[in-house]
């Protein structure tokens, strides 16, 4: 498939069709991730993949707008690695929590585009208590989760949502209103 279309037909996927997924696809997923950019390289994250009932409909409990975690087959719960960053010298701390989102987030995104390419459906969900789900996965400093991505074959797929023009957000040279 063109990345194109791949990037352009991603939908946030929040119904699934039934409660199967295999490792062998979440691994290749998860692959993928391995390869997005990094600040220095230095690949802060951690994946944790859970299909267990009683985690997700605790997730599902926790949240008010992922209620539909309970009836995805997995989720991935992502979680940056503030260790390394911390470390390093003449580097605030303040850029290492933002290299430490925008690393994780561009892995994120190649997670929900590697599965759209694998014919299956993903929601990235920020709406989450990070107490409760860093207890509920024994996460602990240095790492931390930064978000969940919900994953199935989708049963339902959402319309289209509306996007900017690009005339309202492209400029050449300056900055433009
Ligand atoms: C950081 C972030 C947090 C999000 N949190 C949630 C969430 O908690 N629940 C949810 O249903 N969707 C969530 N979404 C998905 C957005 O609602 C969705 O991407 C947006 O409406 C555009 O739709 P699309 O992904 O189908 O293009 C989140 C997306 C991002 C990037």
């Amino acid at each position: 498939m063109n990345i194109l279309d791949v990037i352009k037909n991603r939908r946030s996927v929040r119904r699934y069709r039934d409660k199967s997924v295999s490792n062998e696809l979440i691994e290749k997923i998860i692959d993928a991730a391995r390869f997005a950019p990094s600040a220095h390289n230095d690949q802060p994250w951690k994946f944790i993949v859970t299909k267990d009932e009683e985690k997700l409909e605790q997730m599902s409990e926790d949240s008010k707008y992922a209620k539909f975690l309970s009836s995805a087959p997995a989720a991935i719960v992502v979680c940056a690695d503030y260790k390394n960053s911390h470390q390093r010298e003449g580097i605030y701390d303040y850029s290492i929590d933002y290299f430490c989102i925008q690393d994780t987030a561009a892995a994120i995104q190649n997670i929900l585009l590697a599965a759209q390419g694998l014919g299956l459906g993903t929601c990235w969900i920020g709406d989450y208590d990070e107490e409760k789900l860093s207890n509920l996965f024994n996460i602990e400093d240095p790492y931390y989760p930064v978000g969940i991505i919900s994953l199935g074959f989708t049963d339902k797929l959402p319309g289209t949502p509306k996007r900017k023009p690009l005339e309202e957000i492209l400029c050449y040279e300056k900055f433009e209103e």
